[in-house]
Protein backbone atom coordinates (compact mmCIF):
# COMPACT_ATOMS: atom_id res chain seq x y z
CA UNK A 1 0.00 0.00 0.00
CA UNK A 2 1.38 3.34 -1.03
CA UNK A 3 1.87 5.48 1.78
CA UNK A 4 0.88 9.28 -0.07
CA UNK A 5 0.29 11.22 3.02
CA UNK A 6 2.47 11.65 6.29
CA UNK A 7 0.53 12.93 9.08
CA UNK A 8 1.46 14.41 12.18
CA UNK A 9 -0.16 14.15 15.41
CA UNK A 10 -2.01 17.43 16.59
CA UNK A 11 -0.61 17.41 19.87
CA UNK A 12 2.72 17.19 18.74
CA UNK A 13 2.06 20.67 16.35
CA UNK A 14 4.83 22.74 17.58
CA UNK A 15 4.58 25.58 20.06
CA UNK A 16 7.24 27.81 19.87
CA UNK A 17 8.35 29.49 16.81
CA UNK A 18 12.70 28.58 15.69
CA UNK A 19 14.73 31.86 15.50
CA UNK A 20 17.64 31.29 13.55
CA UNK A 21 19.09 34.57 14.65
CA UNK A 22 21.23 33.55 17.61
CA UNK A 23 22.70 30.32 15.47
CA UNK A 24 24.50 32.55 12.55
CA UNK A 25 27.65 31.21 11.93
CA UNK A 26 28.63 34.86 11.78
CA UNK A 27 26.50 37.92 13.71
CA UNK A 28 24.14 40.02 10.81
CA UNK A 29 24.68 43.39 10.13
CA UNK A 30 21.96 45.65 11.69
CA UNK A 31 19.57 47.79 9.55
CA UNK A 32 20.17 51.10 9.02
CA UNK A 33 18.44 54.38 9.65
CA UNK A 34 18.57 56.11 6.11
CA UNK A 35 19.21 59.83 7.55
CA UNK A 36 22.09 59.18 9.97
CA UNK A 37 23.57 55.70 8.75
CA UNK A 38 23.07 54.27 12.67
CA UNK A 39 21.02 50.88 13.47
CA UNK A 40 17.62 51.56 14.06
CA UNK A 41 16.26 51.35 17.34
CA UNK A 42 13.03 50.27 18.71
CA UNK A 43 11.40 53.92 18.73
CA UNK A 44 12.25 54.63 14.64
CA UNK A 45 9.80 51.32 13.87
CA UNK A 46 7.12 52.13 16.62
CA UNK A 47 5.39 54.27 14.12
CA UNK A 48 4.80 50.88 11.62
CA UNK A 49 4.69 48.06 13.85
CA UNK A 50 3.61 46.96 17.40
CA UNK A 51 6.39 46.43 20.33
CA UNK A 52 5.81 42.50 20.44
CA UNK A 53 6.96 42.21 16.45
CA UNK A 54 9.89 44.88 16.92
CA UNK A 55 11.05 42.52 19.91
CA UNK A 56 10.60 39.48 17.92
CA UNK A 57 12.68 41.36 15.06
CA UNK A 58 15.84 41.58 16.64
CA UNK A 59 15.29 38.70 19.64
CA UNK A 60 18.22 36.36 20.26
CA UNK A 61 16.08 34.08 21.75
CA UNK A 62 16.03 30.39 19.74
CA UNK A 63 12.85 29.50 20.31
CA UNK A 64 9.83 32.02 20.90
CA UNK A 65 6.29 30.74 22.37
CA UNK A 66 3.52 30.50 20.07
CA UNK A 67 0.49 32.27 21.85
CA UNK A 68 -2.39 30.24 22.31
CA UNK A 69 -4.74 32.07 20.45
CA UNK A 70 -1.96 31.72 17.67
CA UNK A 71 -1.96 27.97 18.00
CA UNK A 72 -5.86 27.87 18.24
CA UNK A 73 -5.89 29.63 15.01
CA UNK A 74 -2.82 27.55 13.34
CA UNK A 75 -5.11 24.38 14.29
CA UNK A 76 -7.80 25.52 11.92
CA UNK A 77 -5.22 23.75 9.17
CA UNK A 78 -2.16 22.60 10.91
CA UNK A 79 -0.09 20.44 11.03
CA UNK A 80 -0.19 20.48 7.28
CA UNK A 81 0.47 17.21 5.75
CA UNK A 82 3.63 15.78 4.19
CA UNK A 83 3.24 14.14 0.90
CA UNK A 84 5.34 11.52 -0.86
CA UNK A 85 5.10 12.63 -4.51
CA UNK A 86 5.15 9.37 -5.49
CA UNK A 87 3.56 9.54 -8.94
CA UNK A 88 5.64 12.65 -9.62
CA UNK A 89 8.86 10.44 -9.16
CA UNK A 90 7.48 7.75 -11.29
CA UNK A 91 6.19 9.80 -14.23
CA UNK A 92 10.50 11.37 -13.84
CA UNK A 93 11.31 7.78 -13.58
CA UNK A 94 13.77 9.13 -10.87
CA UNK A 95 15.39 7.19 -7.56
CA UNK A 96 14.94 10.62 -5.96
CA UNK A 97 12.45 10.27 -2.81
CA UNK A 98 10.16 13.52 -3.08
CA UNK A 99 8.37 15.02 -0.15
CA UNK A 100 6.65 17.94 -0.03
CA UNK A 101 4.64 20.03 3.00
CA UNK A 102 0.90 20.79 1.19
CA UNK A 103 0.82 24.70 2.69
CA UNK A 104 -1.83 25.31 -0.07
CA UNK A 105 -3.99 23.71 2.60
CA UNK A 106 -4.49 26.90 4.55
CA UNK A 107 -7.64 28.46 4.73
CA UNK A 108 -6.02 31.48 2.41
CA UNK A 109 -4.44 28.76 0.07
CA UNK A 110 -0.63 29.54 0.98
CA UNK A 111 1.81 29.91 3.75
CA UNK A 112 1.24 33.42 4.16
CA UNK A 113 -1.22 32.38 6.67
CA UNK A 114 0.99 31.40 9.53
CA UNK A 115 2.49 34.72 10.17
CA UNK A 116 -0.22 36.97 9.07
CA UNK A 117 -2.25 35.48 11.60
CA UNK A 118 0.83 36.06 14.27
CA UNK A 119 0.98 39.74 13.35
CA UNK A 120 -2.89 40.56 13.51
CA UNK A 121 -3.05 39.07 16.59
CA UNK A 122 0.38 40.94 18.45
CA UNK A 123 -1.22 44.20 17.27
CA UNK A 124 -4.88 43.43 18.53
CA UNK A 125 -3.15 42.76 21.80
CA UNK A 126 -1.13 46.00 21.69
CA UNK A 127 -4.54 47.63 20.94
CA UNK A 128 -4.39 48.74 17.16
CA UNK A 129 -7.62 48.02 15.19
CA UNK A 130 -6.40 48.12 11.85
CA UNK A 131 -3.90 47.06 9.48
CA UNK A 132 -2.10 48.27 6.03
CA UNK A 133 -0.51 46.14 3.78
CA UNK A 134 0.64 45.51 -0.02
CA UNK A 135 0.31 42.55 -1.53
CA UNK A 136 2.08 41.26 -5.14
CA UNK A 137 -0.07 37.92 -6.26
CA UNK A 138 -2.81 38.32 -3.88
CA UNK A 139 -2.09 35.61 -1.94
CA UNK A 140 -0.57 37.76 1.14
CA UNK A 141 -3.63 39.74 1.10
CA UNK A 142 -5.77 37.31 1.10
CA UNK A 143 -4.13 35.98 4.54
CA UNK A 144 -4.21 38.99 5.92
CA UNK A 145 -7.55 39.90 5.38
CA UNK A 146 -8.58 36.20 6.85
CA UNK A 147 -6.81 37.47 9.91
CA UNK A 148 -7.61 40.70 10.69
CA UNK A 149 -11.32 39.62 10.56
CA UNK A 150 -10.51 36.38 12.88
CA UNK A 151 -9.25 39.43 15.02
CA UNK A 152 -12.27 41.95 14.48
CA UNK A 153 -9.50 44.32 12.78
CA UNK A 154 -9.51 46.44 9.42
CA UNK A 155 -7.44 46.00 6.51
CA UNK A 156 -6.64 48.08 3.39
CA UNK A 157 -4.57 46.12 1.07
CA UNK A 158 -2.33 47.93 -1.75
CA UNK A 159 -2.20 45.76 -4.35
CA UNK A 160 0.07 45.51 -7.26
CA UNK A 161 -1.53 46.90 -10.47
CA UNK A 162 -0.22 44.24 -12.71
CA UNK A 163 -2.03 41.50 -10.47
CA UNK A 164 -5.03 43.83 -9.20
CA UNK A 165 -5.96 43.80 -13.15
CA UNK A 166 -4.68 40.10 -13.54
CA UNK A 167 -6.41 38.34 -10.76
CA UNK A 168 -10.01 39.80 -10.38
CA UNK A 169 -11.11 37.37 -8.07
CA UNK A 170 -8.09 37.53 -5.63
CA UNK A 171 -9.32 41.51 -5.03
CA UNK A 172 -13.13 39.75 -4.43
CA UNK A 173 -12.00 36.80 -2.26
CA UNK A 174 -10.34 39.91 -0.19
CA UNK A 175 -13.22 41.97 0.04
CA UNK A 176 -15.44 38.55 1.27
CA UNK A 177 -13.02 38.92 4.68
CA UNK A 178 -13.73 42.77 4.78
CA UNK A 179 -10.69 44.26 3.27
CA UNK A 180 -10.48 47.65 1.21
CA UNK A 181 -8.39 46.43 -1.82
CA UNK A 182 -6.55 49.14 -4.09
CA UNK A 183 -4.32 49.04 -7.06
CA UNK A 184 -1.18 50.40 -6.55
CA UNK A 185 0.26 52.92 -7.35
CA UNK A 186 -3.66 54.82 -5.86
CA UNK A 187 -4.00 58.22 -5.51
CA UNK A 188 -4.70 57.67 -1.88
CA UNK A 189 -1.03 58.61 -1.01
CA UNK A 190 1.43 60.90 -1.92
CA UNK A 191 3.77 58.70 -3.26
CA UNK A 192 1.09 57.02 -5.12
CA UNK A 193 0.12 60.45 -6.76
CA UNK A 194 3.61 61.27 -7.29
CA UNK A 195 4.78 58.00 -9.06
CA UNK A 196 1.45 57.91 -11.23
CA UNK A 197 2.28 61.83 -12.44
CA UNK A 198 5.64 60.53 -13.07
CA UNK A 199 5.03 56.51 -14.76
CA UNK A 200 1.66 57.05 -15.43
CA UNK A 201 1.46 53.46 -17.75
CA UNK A 202 3.59 51.80 -14.62
CA UNK A 203 2.68 48.01 -13.63
CA UNK A 204 3.11 48.67 -10.11
CA UNK A 205 5.64 46.99 -8.10
CA UNK A 206 5.91 45.46 -4.64
CA UNK A 207 8.64 47.87 -3.75
CA UNK A 208 5.77 50.49 -5.03
CA UNK A 209 2.96 49.03 -2.70
CA UNK A 210 4.85 48.66 0.25
CA UNK A 211 5.82 52.90 0.05
CA UNK A 212 1.91 53.48 -0.09
CA UNK A 213 1.19 51.10 2.48
CA UNK A 214 3.48 52.13 5.15
CA UNK A 215 2.83 55.93 4.36
CA UNK A 216 -0.99 54.85 5.09
CA UNK A 217 0.04 53.44 8.65
CA UNK A 218 2.25 56.29 9.31
CA UNK A 219 -0.06 59.24 8.69
CA UNK A 220 -2.67 57.69 10.29
CA UNK A 221 -2.52 59.30 13.24
CA UNK A 222 -1.49 56.01 15.29
CA UNK A 223 -4.95 53.97 14.19
CA UNK A 224 -3.22 51.78 11.92
CA UNK A 225 0.23 49.77 11.93
CA UNK A 226 1.87 48.37 8.81
CA UNK A 227 2.07 44.50 8.17
CA UNK A 228 4.64 42.75 5.57
CA UNK A 229 4.26 39.75 4.25
CA UNK A 230 7.70 38.51 3.98
CA UNK A 231 11.42 39.70 4.29
CA UNK A 232 11.71 40.54 7.99
CA UNK A 233 13.11 38.53 10.10
CA UNK A 234 9.87 37.82 12.56
CA UNK A 235 8.08 37.19 9.32
CA UNK A 236 10.57 34.45 8.66
CA UNK A 237 10.67 33.23 11.99
CA UNK A 238 6.86 32.98 11.95
CA UNK A 239 7.09 30.25 8.72
CA UNK A 240 9.32 27.97 11.04
CA UNK A 241 6.02 26.37 12.41
CA UNK A 242 6.49 24.91 8.30
CA UNK A 243 10.24 23.00 8.33
CA UNK A 244 10.00 22.13 12.17
CA UNK A 245 6.64 19.82 11.24
CA UNK A 246 8.42 18.66 7.91
CA UNK A 247 11.24 17.55 10.53
CA UNK A 248 9.35 15.81 12.70
CA UNK A 249 7.12 13.93 9.89
CA UNK A 250 9.96 12.91 8.39
CA UNK A 251 11.56 11.53 11.58
CA UNK A 252 8.30 9.52 11.91
CA UNK A 253 9.28 7.56 9.03
CA UNK A 254 13.14 7.33 9.20
CA UNK A 255 14.07 10.26 6.92
CA UNK A 256 16.17 13.08 6.52
CA UNK A 257 16.65 15.19 3.33
CA UNK A 258 19.73 15.97 1.48
CA UNK A 259 18.00 18.36 -0.24
CA UNK A 260 15.49 21.64 1.14
CA UNK A 261 14.05 23.27 -1.88
CA UNK A 262 11.52 26.69 -1.56
CA UNK A 263 11.02 29.48 -3.93
CA UNK A 264 11.76 32.78 -2.96
CA UNK A 265 10.19 35.96 -3.30
CA UNK A 266 11.08 38.50 -0.15
CA UNK A 267 12.35 34.75 1.51
CA UNK A 268 9.54 33.92 4.12
CA UNK A 269 8.63 30.35 2.54
CA UNK A 270 12.00 28.90 1.67
CA UNK A 271 13.27 30.63 5.24
CA UNK A 272 10.63 28.99 6.79
CA UNK A 273 10.85 25.67 5.49
CA UNK A 274 14.81 25.58 5.12
CA UNK A 275 15.81 27.07 8.38
CA UNK A 276 15.22 24.42 10.85
CA UNK A 277 17.45 22.14 8.81
CA UNK A 278 20.18 25.21 8.52
CA UNK A 279 19.98 24.82 12.02
CA UNK A 280 21.27 21.30 11.75
CA UNK A 281 23.57 22.42 9.20
CA UNK A 282 25.12 25.05 10.86
CA UNK A 283 25.33 23.47 14.47
CA UNK A 284 25.54 20.14 13.70
CA UNK A 285 27.41 20.01 10.48
CA UNK A 286 24.67 18.29 8.66
CA UNK A 287 25.62 17.80 4.95
CA UNK A 288 22.37 19.25 3.33
CA UNK A 289 21.63 21.20 0.33
CA UNK A 290 19.60 24.62 0.51
CA UNK A 291 18.15 25.79 -2.46
CA UNK A 292 16.65 29.21 -3.19
CA UNK A 293 14.70 29.13 -6.21
CA UNK A 294 13.88 32.68 -7.95
CA UNK A 295 12.64 33.68 -11.51
CA UNK A 296 15.08 35.34 -14.30
CA UNK A 297 12.63 37.80 -14.61
CA UNK A 298 13.34 38.99 -10.95
CA UNK A 299 16.71 37.32 -9.69
CA UNK A 300 17.22 38.87 -6.73
CA UNK A 301 19.85 36.34 -4.96
CA UNK A 302 21.37 34.91 -8.30
CA UNK A 303 22.46 38.49 -10.02
CA UNK A 304 21.11 41.23 -7.65
CA UNK A 305 24.31 43.19 -6.07
CA UNK A 306 25.08 42.82 -2.52
CA UNK A 307 24.14 46.35 -0.56
CA UNK A 308 22.27 48.24 2.27
CA UNK A 309 19.15 48.93 0.10
CA UNK A 310 15.79 50.45 0.89
CA UNK A 311 13.22 47.80 1.04
CA UNK A 312 10.29 49.97 -0.89
CA UNK A 313 11.00 52.43 -3.61
CA UNK A 314 9.59 55.32 -1.91
CA UNK A 315 12.77 55.08 0.75
CA UNK A 316 10.63 54.60 3.60
CA UNK A 317 12.19 51.84 5.31
CA UNK A 318 15.27 51.15 6.78
CA UNK A 319 18.25 50.00 4.83
CA UNK A 320 18.89 46.25 4.90
CA UNK A 321 22.07 44.60 3.99
CA UNK A 322 20.72 42.48 1.34
CA UNK A 323 21.11 41.13 -2.28
CA UNK A 324 19.00 43.61 -4.48
CA UNK A 325 17.94 44.91 -8.05
CA UNK A 326 17.67 48.20 -7.01
CA UNK A 327 14.61 49.65 -4.86
CA UNK A 328 13.76 51.53 -7.99
CA UNK A 329 13.61 48.07 -10.24
CA UNK A 330 10.11 47.12 -11.65
CA UNK A 331 9.93 43.92 -12.32
CA UNK A 332 8.44 42.55 -15.83
CA UNK A 333 4.73 41.75 -15.41
CA UNK A 334 5.50 37.73 -15.38
CA UNK A 335 2.84 35.73 -13.37
CA UNK A 336 4.20 34.45 -10.05
CA UNK A 337 3.87 38.14 -8.79
CA UNK A 338 4.66 37.02 -5.42
CA UNK A 339 8.25 36.52 -6.70
CA UNK A 340 8.39 40.33 -7.83
CA UNK A 341 10.62 41.84 -5.07
CA UNK A 342 13.56 43.92 -5.83
CA UNK A 343 15.28 42.82 -2.74
CA UNK A 344 15.48 39.74 -0.25
CA UNK A 345 14.98 38.98 3.54
CA UNK A 346 18.43 39.92 5.02
CA UNK A 347 18.74 36.34 6.84
CA UNK A 348 18.16 34.79 3.14
CA UNK A 349 20.54 37.58 1.89
CA UNK A 350 23.20 36.62 4.66
CA UNK A 351 23.28 32.58 4.75
CA UNK A 352 23.78 32.71 0.67
CA UNK A 353 26.70 35.12 1.21
CA UNK A 354 28.07 32.64 4.03
CA UNK A 355 27.31 29.65 1.74
CA UNK A 356 24.93 27.73 4.09
CA UNK A 357 22.48 27.93 1.04
CA UNK A 358 22.83 28.96 -2.79
CA UNK A 359 20.14 30.09 -5.26
CA UNK A 360 19.68 29.74 -8.75
CA UNK A 361 16.63 31.16 -10.98
CA UNK A 362 14.30 29.47 -13.78
CA UNK A 363 12.12 31.20 -16.72
CA UNK A 364 8.78 31.31 -16.13
CA UNK A 365 8.14 28.59 -18.83
CA UNK A 366 9.89 26.21 -17.69
CA UNK A 367 8.57 26.68 -14.28
CA UNK A 368 4.77 26.20 -15.20
CA UNK A 369 5.71 23.02 -17.66
CA UNK A 370 7.03 21.02 -14.13
CA UNK A 371 3.74 22.66 -12.50
CA UNK A 372 1.09 21.48 -15.15
CA UNK A 373 3.53 17.86 -14.72
CA UNK A 374 3.05 17.88 -11.12
CA UNK A 375 -0.69 19.16 -11.14
CA UNK A 376 -1.33 16.14 -13.62
CA UNK A 377 0.54 13.36 -11.25
CA UNK A 378 0.13 15.10 -7.74
CA UNK A 379 -3.55 16.30 -8.90
CA UNK A 380 -2.87 20.16 -7.24
CA UNK A 381 -2.58 23.00 -8.90
CA UNK A 382 0.43 24.19 -7.87
CA UNK A 383 0.94 28.71 -7.76
CA UNK A 384 2.78 29.80 -10.34
CA UNK A 385 5.69 31.36 -7.60
CA UNK A 386 5.57 27.92 -6.35
CA UNK A 387 6.05 25.83 -10.03
CA UNK A 388 9.90 27.37 -9.49
CA UNK A 389 10.52 25.30 -6.38
CA UNK A 390 9.12 22.84 -8.64
CA UNK A 391 10.99 22.67 -11.87
CA UNK A 392 14.50 22.94 -9.55
CA UNK A 393 12.73 19.84 -7.59
CA UNK A 394 12.21 18.01 -11.02
CA UNK A 395 15.75 19.09 -12.10
CA UNK A 396 17.78 17.95 -9.52
CA UNK A 397 15.26 14.86 -9.36
CA UNK A 398 16.04 14.33 -12.92
CA UNK A 399 20.20 14.64 -11.87
CA UNK A 400 19.19 11.63 -9.95
CA UNK A 401 18.02 9.54 -12.48
CA UNK A 402 21.40 10.12 -14.40
CA UNK A 403 23.53 9.14 -11.60
CA UNK A 404 21.34 6.40 -9.77
CA UNK A 405 21.24 8.47 -6.28
CA UNK A 406 18.50 7.71 -4.19
CA UNK A 407 18.46 11.55 -2.82
CA UNK A 408 15.74 12.67 -0.55
CA UNK A 409 14.18 16.01 -1.54
CA UNK A 410 12.16 17.98 0.50
CA UNK A 411 10.22 21.10 -0.52
CA UNK A 412 7.50 23.63 0.48
CA UNK A 413 4.44 23.80 -1.61
CA UNK A 414 3.96 27.23 -0.88
CA UNK A 415 0.28 27.30 -2.25
CA UNK A 416 -2.36 26.27 -5.00
CA UNK A 417 -3.06 28.45 -8.34
CA UNK A 418 -6.51 28.58 -8.13
CA UNK A 419 -6.25 32.48 -9.05
CA UNK A 420 -4.03 32.37 -11.26
CA UNK A 421 -5.71 30.75 -14.20
CA UNK A 422 -5.10 33.89 -16.12
CA UNK A 423 -1.50 33.00 -15.91
CA UNK A 424 -1.67 29.24 -17.10
CA UNK A 425 -4.74 30.20 -19.46
CA UNK A 426 -1.57 32.14 -21.15
CA UNK A 427 0.92 29.27 -20.71
CA UNK A 428 -1.80 27.28 -22.56
CA UNK A 429 -1.90 29.60 -25.34
CA UNK A 430 1.69 29.98 -25.69
CA UNK A 431 1.53 33.56 -24.97
CA UNK A 432 3.97 33.96 -21.67
CA UNK A 433 6.85 35.36 -22.37
CA UNK A 434 10.01 34.68 -20.97
CA UNK A 435 12.33 37.50 -19.29
CA UNK A 436 16.14 38.11 -18.62
CA UNK A 437 17.15 40.75 -16.91
CA UNK A 438 19.91 42.88 -18.98
CA UNK A 439 22.87 44.34 -18.07
CA UNK A 440 21.27 48.00 -18.07
CA UNK A 441 18.95 47.01 -15.28
CA UNK A 442 22.53 46.29 -13.58
CA UNK A 443 23.97 49.22 -14.03
CA UNK A 444 20.58 51.22 -13.01
CA UNK A 445 20.70 49.18 -9.63
CA UNK A 446 24.09 50.22 -9.56
CA UNK A 447 23.14 53.93 -9.76
CA UNK A 448 20.16 53.57 -7.17
CA UNK A 449 21.56 51.44 -4.58
CA UNK A 450 22.57 54.16 -1.57
CA UNK A 451 26.33 54.09 -1.16
CA UNK A 452 26.73 53.27 2.00
CA UNK A 453 29.83 50.64 3.73
CA UNK A 454 29.35 47.07 4.63
CA UNK A 455 30.48 46.35 7.42
CA UNK A 456 33.71 43.97 7.69
C1 LIG B 1 2.27 30.99 -3.20
C2 LIG B 1 3.43 31.87 -2.90
N1 LIG B 1 4.64 31.31 -2.76
C3 LIG B 1 5.72 32.06 -2.52
C4 LIG B 1 5.63 33.42 -2.40
C5 LIG B 1 6.88 34.21 -2.22
O1 LIG B 1 6.97 34.95 -1.04
P1 LIG B 1 8.02 34.60 0.04
O2 LIG B 1 9.35 34.51 -0.63
O3 LIG B 1 7.95 35.62 1.08
O4 LIG B 1 7.59 33.30 0.57
C6 LIG B 1 4.39 34.05 -2.50
C7 LIG B 1 4.27 35.51 -2.33
O5 LIG B 1 3.24 36.10 -2.47
C8 LIG B 1 3.26 33.25 -2.76
O6 LIG B 1 2.06 33.80 -2.89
Amino acid sequence: MNQYNILLDPARMPDAWYNINPDMPVPMAPPLHPATLQPVGPEDLAPIFPMPLIEQEVSMQQYVSIPGEVMDAYRLYRPTPLRRALRFEKALGTPAKIYYKNESVSPSGSHKLNTAVAQAYFNKVSGINGLTTETGAGQWGTALSIACSMFNMSCDVYMVKVSFDQKPYRRSIMQTYGANVFASPTDRTDFGRRYRAEFPDTSGSLGIAITEAVEAAVTSGGALRYSLGSVLNHVLMHQTIIGQEAKLQLESIGEYPDMVIGCCGGGSNYAGTAWPFAHDKIKQGKNIDLIAVEPTACPTLTKGIYAYDFGDTGEMTPLLLQYTLGHKFVPPPLHSGGLRYHGVAAQVAHLTKLGVMRAVAYQQNTCFDAGVLFARCECILPAPESSHAIRAVMDEALKCKETGEAKTILFNLSGHGHFDMSAYEAYFSKKLEDYELDEEAIRKAEADIPKVPIPQ
